[in-house]
């Protein structure tokens, strides 16, 4: 996939650049056409004669004075992907707020090709809530990270930091350039559903759609032609189709008109069970005494989905506390091809988080626990899994 490709290297100025040599020389080995843009520290800690000597080309490191009279803009159309690794805490704060006071960030403000960052700092200054808005206004505009992962750092400290390895970083270039899913279309339901009581007041649940916008953000980031049914109100993900429901009977009403367009649907809403019979029409008043509620079934909509003539590859989600055993039996009974379970009383998973703990549980029952991970990263491991699944489909023909 890489062979041919012309992929920008950034590299900043982080203890991790030496790892980044060994990646440049991966990416030749795959076929790929290099060219290496370093900033002022990254040439404190590799020099670039290195760069030079493995990818033929001398790195760019600055603006003024080089050969070509606008390197930025030259390296900026040339690039089908860049990739910056590492990628300081500096670079991705200057990244994210479009600070172009060097070649590095001019170049990044510059190019409209798809962005990888490989992050690579101590553990504080990952978490520092600083970095934390800056990685998250990256990925909100629709640019990738690889990592960091934990472990030794440099000092001897261990943690969230260390630089994904070039491997991975390989793969995650991968994933980019491919479009994974591309041309495939997604139709995601995300938010909990509210049953209204009367016009001010509704059965609710606790749910976000923090997953499922990830879920429809991400599917777009790998190629897909994503639709997101929402009850949750957030701003659509870039790329992404939104429509805006608010009851379980509306999302039922959608998806049955999308799915049979859709190769895949994944239901990460929280779809009520359960709806008032009759919702009153005016406030209800405490004068008037407390109101007696009788609950009555809302439509099951992934059993719909299931029973179509042609179903879509369908994942099914399951909010539990507790035990996963209800999942794997969802699973098995549900005719859905896999129950993404986890349990939202367990610690940095569930509902408003940002993070989660999932299982993937498949129709015989098998399952697939992954580590705590923070959702958008479960979402880039579900349209991995997606991706796979659907190759696999047409494999068999
Ligand atoms: C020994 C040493 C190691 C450093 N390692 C890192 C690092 O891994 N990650 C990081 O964000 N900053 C690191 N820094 C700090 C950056 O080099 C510094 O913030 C610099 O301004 C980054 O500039 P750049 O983003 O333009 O490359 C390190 C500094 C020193 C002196």
């Amino acid at each position: 996939m890489l062979h041919e490709r012309r992929i920008l290297v950034g590299v900043s100025g982080g203890i991790a650049a030496y790892k980044t040599v060994y990646l440049v020389r991966r990416l030749i080995e795959q076929g790929a056409e290099v060219r290496v843009m370093m900033t002022a520290s990254a040439l404190e800690f590799v020099g670039r004669q290195s760069f030079a000597a493995i990818t033929g080309h001398h790195p760019a490191t600055g603006l003024f004075g080089a050969d070509s009279v606008s390197p930025h803009t030259e390296l900026a159309q040339w690039a089908e992907a860049v990739v910056v690794a590492p990628a300081t805490a500096n670079t991705l704060a200057k990244a994210a707020h479009g600070i172009s006071d060097d070649l590095v960030s001019t170049t990044l403000l510059a190019t409209t090709a798809p962005m990888l960052f490989a992050p690579a700092m101590h553990t504080e200054m990952w978490e520092n809530a600083a970095t934390r808005r800056n990685v998250a206004a990256l990925e909100a505009d629709g640019h990738s990270m690889v990592g960091p992962a934990s472990g030794t750092l440099a000092g001897g400290d261990t943690g969230p930091g260390r630089m994904a390895e070039p491997e991975e970083i390989l793969q995650a270039l991968d994933r980019l350039l491919a479009g994974r899913l591309s041309g495939i279309r997604v139709l995601v339901t995300a938010g909990g559903t509210r049953e209204p009581i009367d016009p001010v007041r509704f059965v609710g649940n606790r749910s976000s759609g923090k997953m499922g916008f990830a879920i429809a953000q991400e599917a777009a980031a790998c190629g897909a032609d994503v639709t997101l049914v929402s009850s949750a109100t957030r701003p659509a993900p870039t790329g992404v189709a939104l429509i805006e429901v608010e009851t379980a009977e509306e999302m039922a009403k959608s998806v049955a008109k999308l799915a049979s367009e859709a190769e895949v649907v994944v239901m990460a809403a929280a779809v009520a069970d359960f709806r008032p019979v009759d919702a009153a029409g005016t406030k209800l008043r405490r004068s008037e005494g407390i109101p007696e509620l009788q609950l009555e079934p809302t439509p099951d909509i992934l059993a719909g989905l299931a029973a179509m003539e042609q179903p879509p590859y369908l994942v099914g989600f399951a909010a539990e506390t507790g035990s996963i055993d209800r999942a794997v039996e969802k699973a098995r009974t549900k005719g859905v091809d896999v129950i993404v379970a986890n349990d939202v009383t367990a610690e940095g998973s569930g509902f408003g988080s940002d993070t989660n703990q999932v299982a993937l549980i498949d129709r015989r029952g098998t399952v697939d626990r992954w580590p705590l991970l923070s959702k958008r990263e479960v979402a880039r491991r579900l349209c991995d899994f997606l991706a796979d699944q659907l190759q696999g489909r047409t494999g068999d023909g």
